[in-house]
């Protein structure tokens, strides 16, 4: 049989990785696929840059539409990023009838609703593994190896640069800017690094797991997000001492009010596996009735991590292409019409635990005006650290940890402490999760 035609839109890192991975396992993929594969056509904009990737094992065009239009091409795989013209490309060689493979978590996360509909009716196939994690197959054990189960929560180490510069400022001590800055010169954070560091890159990555995860639709838009930027080494400090760690996780539940989706900085146990996660390394926990918790390690970026998981895609493309549309795995793990429109819970309305930090005045009565308010909201203290206070100095900085308690009768109280007249500054808050 003739190796199967691929088109790649965008040539850049992860596309030299895909050529490179092609190459040297060629003779292994092809004895999994039972069919080769075959990069026929190359689209990028800067055609120096893509002939520096491509080495001349591909013709490169500049119009990305030569190669949806090809004949010949079977499979489109997407690597532009984005979701300005990748979308319309992506929507462009459907409506052809090519089978699509991205890396893109933004588009999916954004506009997967779409791209899976338009995807259905033409009877092709979507795969994004390369979009969540990289490396890590974790879509694939979501929606296949964890089919039997219950998923109950997920929770993950899903953006490499924030665990980067995390791990350095727990390590050193640094200052966040100073973190980010060293991360950008060694590149592990981009140029403009916003959507790493403001958490939007973990939403979008968080929100697809969840998808596929209790079976609703993709739901970037209803995630609450939080990035790594106001972090102070002090509570990465703070944390330690009262054995925990701080990632920035992405987190969904599946609770009996709906679905919690949110990403935000979180203190973890640091006697758990993920909490060991360190650098640009990715990691998910995933919790499931049956097989308990399981925990999926790995490389989250770069050029043959991605690769693999787009390689990955495009075998399981040459595999079920001639199956029946309705008999392939469902795009979102669950049968389209089994999907449910399950709510995602507001903020206010979800449960977890916290890490307080108070700066007050070291004087009577003043610890027990703030358990007083915690007590009115019902919110109990699992344990309290207070820092002596520098000598000269009448302030000093109090730590509680709350066992769990709903975000809004926690930000309720914390607005009463803040108007003692014994806080001193605002309270910082960062939620905490035990994992167990
Ligand atoms: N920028 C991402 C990270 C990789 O730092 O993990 C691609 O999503």
């Amino acid at each position: 049989m003739n190796p199967i035609q691929v088109g790649l839109l965008g040539a850049g890192t992860v596309g030299g990785g895909v050529f490179t991975v092609l190459n040297r396992n060629q003779e292994e993929i092809e004895r999994r696929a039972g069919r080769g594969i075959e990069i026929s056509m190359v689209a990028d904009l800067d055609a120096k840059r893509a002939q520096e990737i491509v080495k001349g094992r591909a013709p490169i065009v500049s119009d990305a539409y030569a190669v949806i239009r090809d004949p010949n091409i079977e499979v489109v795989i997407e690597l532009i990023g984005g979701y300005g013209i990748a979308k319309e490309l992506v929507l462009a060689a459907i409506a052809q009838g090519k089978h699509v493979v991205t890396a893109n978590k933004a588009l999916i996360a954004v506009h997967g609703n779409e791209i899976f509909a338009a995807a259905r009716d033409r009877g092709v196939i979507v795969a994004f593994e390369a979009a969540v994690a990289g490396g890590i197959p974790i879509i694939k054990a979501l929606r296949e190896g964890l089919t039997a189960n219950r998923i109950e929560w997920i929770a993950g180490i899903i953006n490499g640069t924030t665990n980067f510069i995390l791990s350095e400022m727990r390590d050193k001590g640094l200052d966040f800017d100073v973190a980010l800055k060293q991360a950008q010169e060694l590149g592990y954070a981009e140029a403009d690094p916003t959507f790493d560091i403001e958490g939007i890159d973990a939403a979008h990555k968080a929100s697809i797991m969840s998808a596929i995860a209790f079976g609703v639709p993709v739901q970037f838009d209803k995630a609450h997000i939080e990035g790594i930027t106001q972090l102070a080494p002090i509570d990465i400090r703070y944390a330690e001492e009262l054995g925990y760690r701080i990632k920035l996780l992405g987190i969904t539940k599946r609770t009996s009010h709906g679905i919690e989706l949110r990403v935000h900085p979180t203190l973890i146990p640091a006697n758990r596996l993920i909490a060991s996660v360190e650098g640009a390394m990715n990691a998910v926990q995933v919790f499931g009735d049956a097989v308990g918790t399981t925990l999926y390690y790995g490389k989250g970026a770069g050029a043959e991590p991605t690769a693999s998981a787009v390689i990955a895609d495009l075998v399981d493309v040459v595999r079920y292409q001639s199956v029946d549309p309705d008999k392939r795995v469902p795009y979102l793990a669950f049968q389209e019409d089994r999907v449910i429109n399950t709510v995602v819970m507001p903020m206010g309305e979800i449960t977890t635990s916290y890490y307080l930090r108070l700066k007050v005045a070291d004087q009577t009565g003043v610890l027990a005006s703030i358990t007083k308010i915690l007590a009115e909201q019902d919110i109990s203290i699992d344990a309290l650290l207070q820092k002596e206070a520098l000598q000269g100095q009448s302030q000093t900085d109090l730590i509680i940890l709350s066992h769990q308690t709903q975000e809004k009768k926690m930000l309720l109280a914390i607005e009463k402490i803040e108007q003692l007249s014994t806080t001193l500054g605002p309270v910082i808050k960062i939620r905490l999760e035990e994992l167990s």
